[in-house]
């Protein structure tokens, strides 16, 4: 009589154990609601939007979507001019490889990955030109891939 109630006990455990499992793996299959994932079809980039319209744009007081496409072996826009003290909401895709977005002297390091969208923010205190730099190889132009951001 006991061996039975211990034998229900531990098959409830164990069914309990296969149902929490269940629910994580469905929980890690789906997407987290506060990380926003987003992809394109690289070779339609530079006709999806935002990314049709790459540049500047003011979003609020004092702040500004920059949208960037980078690819080999260049970013677009060429040159982008950001008002000094505003906050910049970078997005940023690849249009064909994996490259990088560093903003040299800041804390700006992203990896851009082919067709996804990745973000950063970034406020610029300082007037100056700031370098941005592909830090993933990319290919034979990946020494020569960079774009100014001029803070003025
Ligand atoms: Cu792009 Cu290295």
């Amino acid at each position: 009589r006991l061996e039975k109630i211990w034998l229900s006990i531990g098959i409830s455990m164990l069914a309990l154990f296969l149902v929490v499992i269940g629910a994580t793996a469905f929980g890690m299959g789906m997407s987290p609601p506060s990380e926003h994932h987003h992809t394109i079809d690289p070779t339609q980039v530079t006709s999806t939007a935002p990314f049709d319209n790459p540049g500047l744009k003011q979003t609020g007081d004092n702040r500004y979507e920059a949208v960037m496409i980078a690819y080999a072996f260049g970013y677009e826009p060429q040159t982008l001019e950001v008002p000094v003290g505003a906050t910049i909401d970078f997005t940023v895709t690849s249009s064909d490889v994996v490259h990088g977005f560093e903003i040299v002297g800041t804390n700006v390091n992203m990896m851009i990955e082919p067709g996804e969208v990745s973000h950063i923010s970034h406020k610029f205190d300082k007037p100056g030109e700031y370098l941005v730099l592909c830090n993933e190889y990319c290919g034979t132009g990946h020494e020569y891939m960079k774009t100014t951001i001029v803070v003025k």
